[in-house]
Formats: structure tokens, sequence, C-alpha cells
């Protein structure tokens, strides 16, 4: 077969999972980013004011682990007096919250590790919490993406998570995953953060960004696109970019990311750069685990700039049914659906 032609039986899902946990750097998509190529909004100061504490920050962390000529003993009493607070970053959608946490990985000169909360909630479910936190705790930094409030018990998990890193040497910079702010969703996330997160809140400074969507006022139109190819076509024309490409049908996919853990997921960025699914149908109501599954892969994709390619015969907005739509896990439905119209390209099998 030709190299970077990828089918599911020849991905590969086989990394040790210690070896994940090292993957997890600041993802394919937002690689780049910088502090110096985020443009604050000059009619929102609290972007300009969120850029210069976060450098501040990071220059804080550079210097509390720098390594220097004091002994072990003395560095730790010095440490003990000046580790960094955390930080928690508010803010509406698409107003550079990731951009900035990125730009923090970026320009940290040690050991940083980016998480989305799912991934760590999938982490945590894997090894356990205190293992996990064993592993997490050798980096110095941990970036940790959308932290979710809306299901009480993964934020439970997430505030315990930060109870225990609190405990040791390594600071935390989270993100919100917040409703608008136009609908008071911002300002009821945070007082939802702040009573979840009790008096660990002490830990964190709160940087709260306002803003537009930056999506929409300055990057190039992203809705999804149809295609008049055929899916198959596209696969083959398809110029991949130091990555492969995969091509499988809905159904084989589906069943391949019940049988693998979602930790290995991430195996996916590593190998592909586009991923071609024929034939989707919709999930119906009776299928909430294997939409989660597909949701978080979709997330995971994006994070890692993959494109994605799907025949259907079926709209875009009609994947999940619409009680999934409605339910418990309506914002991880509907982020999946706005990724797949960013970044996806479409076939109509309709006949
Ligand atoms: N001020 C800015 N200057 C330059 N690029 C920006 C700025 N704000 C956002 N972007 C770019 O816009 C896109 C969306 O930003 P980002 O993903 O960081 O927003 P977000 O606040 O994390 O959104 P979400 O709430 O959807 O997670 C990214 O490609 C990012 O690099
Ligand atoms: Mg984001």
């Amino acid at each position: 077969m030709e190299k970077g032609l990828l089918n599911l039986l020849n991905i590969g899902f086989d990394t040790p999972i210690e070896l994940l946990i090292d993957k997890n750097n600041i993802p394919h998509k937002f690689r780049d980013c910088s502090f110096g190529n985020y443009i604050p909004d000059e009619n929102y100061p609290s972007q300009q004011e969120a850029k210069e504490k976060l450098i501040e920050f990071v220059s804080s962390l550079n210097e509390y682990n720098k390594s220097g000529f004091y002994s072990k003993f003395t560095k730790k009493l010095l440490k003990r007096r000046k580790k960094p607070k955390s930080i928690y970053i508010d803010g509406g959608f698409g107003v550079g919250k990731t951009h900035l946490l990125s730009a923090i990985g970026n320009a940290y000169h040690g050991k940083v590790i980016f998480l989305s909360f799912s991934q760590l909630m999938y982490l945590i479910a894997y090894f356990n919490l205190l293992p996990l936190i064993e592993k997490i705790s050798k980096f110095d930094l941990v970036l940790l993406d959308e932290f979710e409030l809306d299901d009480p018990g993964d934020a439970m998990m997430g505030i315990n998570f930060i109870r225990e890193i609190n405990k040791t040497d390594t600071v935390i910079v989270a993100t919100s995953n917040t409703t608008p702010v136009a609908l008071g969703g911002r300002e009821f996330d945070m007082m939802v953060f702040k009573e979840r997160i009790g008096s660990l809140i002490n830990f964190f400074e709160t940087l709260a960004i306002d803003g537009k969507d930056y999506r929409v006022t300055k990057a190039p139109k992203t809705q999804y696109e149809s295609s008049k190819k055929t899916l198959k076509e596209l696969f083959l024309g398809y110029k991949t970019n130091g990555r492969g490409k995969l091509y499988a049908e809905f159904g084989d996919f589906i069943k391949t990311i019940k049988d693998i853990h979602p930790v290995r997921y991430i195996n996916f960025n590593e190998k592909i750069d586009a991923v071609f699914i024929e034939n989707l149908r919709k999930f119906t109501d009776d299928e909430l685990l294997d939409a989660l599954r597909f949701t978080y892969l979709i997330d995971i994709l994006y994070y890692g700039s993959v494109d994605i390619f799907i025949s259907t015969d079926i709209q875009l907005w009609d994947m999940f049914s619409d009680d999934l739509k409605d339910g418990k896990f309506k914002n991880k439905i509907m982020r999946c659906l706005s990724r797949i119209a960013e970044k996806g390209v479409f076939v109509n099998t309709a006949s």
C-alpha cells in the first residue's frame, strides 16, 4: 500500500500508554500561536490586559523553575515562597483563550502539558486520580483547555485534580468553556466555577476576556463545504502534508473507536492530515455512548488540524437525534457540530 494511505487496520494504536502522556503538547492547530501574533482588539481593553498579565506569568514561571546555583534545599525554600499563582481565563467563544493558552506553552522554557478538560476526564478514568497526578506533576505547567462546569460530576473530578496538583510544584492555567456573555452566561459560569471550586479559588488568579468571536470577525470564512466529487475521489486526490490520510466506512470507524480507549485517540493526530468517513448516518437516541466518543474524537481532530471529509445522505444538523441534541451532553454535541461546520467537507449521497 502507498505510504500515507491508511486504513483502520494499519493506522496503529499501540503506542505505550505512558508515552501518550508526553504527546500532549501544544496541539497542531495552535502550535504557531504566540503573544506576538495575538492582536488585542482595542475596543476591549481586557484583551491587552490579559496578554500583559500572561506574559508576566510566563516570565515568573520561567524564573521559578530556572535551575540556578542554589542547593536543592534552598531552592525548595525559595520555590515555596514564590510559586506563581495558577490562572483561570474566562471569556466568550472565539476571543482567543486557546490561542493565549498555547502562547503561554510556546513561550515557557520548561516541561508543559496541554490537555482539554475532556482529555483530562478520560485520563483520570484510565489511570485513577492519584497515579495520574504522579505522572502529571513531572510537568511544571498544565494547560487545561475548556474547563466544563455543566456536568457536576466531571466538574468535581476536575476540581479534585486541581486540589491534588496544587499540592505539587506544578502550576495550572485553565480556560473556561462558557456560554455567550450576551445571555449573561459568563458571570453565571464564573459564579458556578467559584462556588464549585470553593476555597481553591485562592490558588487562582482569574482573568476575564471580553470581545467578539475572532473566527467570525477576522478569520477567513470557514463554513463547511459540499463537494460534487465522490469521497473516494477526494481521498485519492488529497495531498498530504507530512502525515497520512485515512479512509474508512462509518460503521467500521465507530466500531474501531469503541474498541480503543479514548486516551489513544491522540494517535490519529500523529498519523493523519485528513480523515475520510464514508456513509455517515444519524446517531440515534440509544447510541449516546457512540455519539460521545465521536464528538470527543472530533475535538481531538480539531486540535490536530486534521481535515474532515464525510459522505452522507443526511444534513450535518441531523447527524444527532433531537433527544441527543437537547440532552445532558448538548454542549459537547453542539461544539462537535460547529467544529465539523468549521472544517468539514461534505459529500451528499442522497439520491
Ligand atoms: N486577538 C487575536 N489575535 C490573533 N488571532 C486570534 C485572536 N483571537 C483569536 N484568534 C484566532 O482565532 C481563532 C479562535 O481563537 P481561539 O480558538 O483561541 O478562541 P477561544 O476563545 O479559545 O474559542 P472557544 O471558546 O471556541 O474555545 C484561533 O485561530 C486564534 O488563533
Ligand atoms: Mg478554545
